[in-house]
């Protein structure tokens, strides 16, 4: 109904239905928003059995009924391995895997505003912050590649303990804050990066932004093929996309990005029996 009162011009009409096979149909753009959503006091790890099971059948039906071009943004949580549970399932019925995503954009965004505030400047100052692994409290924000005003946020800023305290603690748990707030998880700037994830793909500007694929073979990085990571992507003149190649990282940041490929391994292994 408020879609309908809120007379987009570019919505034609709505389809509401239990049906998979009727929702997926034909459909370029898949968004998976619908899972149990974490409570007060949980981890997204308490999930897995209660959404894994879904997102088989999400996977199979947009595999026999989407259009040809569909990809499929997963947004409920934990959303990285619901999008490994889901394009698994779709492979089987011959849909490449590498049109699945899971979203990370929400902590970017989260990132990029903790840092503007940080360093008194406006939003659209800071770039490049990319979302390394799980879209979980262990993921890696690394604003040491990350640019404020074009110069390196981290001179920008001048406070290492910060970036490696409170920013990446922040980042991590903000999603838990956010829950504990208003009593829900996030919406309105869940949805909001939904949209710049949407429009990042689908009309690439050649900027880096954050999103969990498949991790290709080669890719680099130490992580195992086929774990949906959190990288900086860029999207190809071709519409293909691809991690962003020859990031250094010192130490603390490889232990960060080791700690968070090591929970998704332990989230793969829990959910064992649904891709095989
Ligand atoms: C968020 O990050 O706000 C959502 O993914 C909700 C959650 O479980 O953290």
């Amino acid at each position: 109904m408020e879609l309908d009162d809120c007379a987009f011009p570019l919505l034609d009409s709505v389809v509401s239905t239990a049906d998979t096979d009727e929702a997926f149909r034909g459909a370029n753009w898949s968004l998976l928003v619908g899972a149990v959503p974490r409570r007060e006091g949980m981890e997204r790890k308490d999930l897995l059995n209660i959404n894994g099971g879904i997102f088989t059948g999400q996977g199979e039906a947009i595999a026999r009924n989407a259009a040809d071009d569909c990809r499929v943004l997963v947004v409920g949580n934990p959303c990285n391995t619901n999008a490994l549970i889901g394009s698994t399932a779709a492979a089987r019925h011959g849909m490449p895997k590498d049109r699945w995503f899971a979203m990370t954009m929400l902590d970017e965004n989260r990132g990029r505003s903790q840092l503007a505030s940080k360093a008194g400047v406006p939003v659209a100052d800071v770039r490049g912050l990319a979302i390394w692994g799980n879209h979980s409290s262990t993921q890696f924000p690394d604003a040491w590649h990350a640019t404020i005003g074009g110069r390196p946020a981290a001179n920008v800023i001048g406070d290492e303990d910060w970036l490696r305290g409170d920013f990446i603690a922040d980042v991590q748990q903000r999603g838990a804050a956010i829950i504990k707030a208003r009593g829900q998880s996030s919406a309105a700037s869940a949805a909001n990066a939904v949209i710049d994830t949407v429009r990042n793909v689908a009309h690439p500007t050649g900027e880096t932004f954050s999103a969990a694929i498949p991790a290709p073979a080669h890719a680099g990085y130490d992580v195992p093929e086929g774990l949906v990571f959190g990288y900086p992507v860029r999207v190809s003149d071709t519409g293909s996309v691809e991690v962003v190649q020859d990031i250094e990282h010192d130490q603390f940041a490889r232990s960060k990005i080791e700690a968070t490929t090591n929970e998704l391994l332990e989230e793969r292994t829990a959910v064992q029996e649904l891709l095989a």
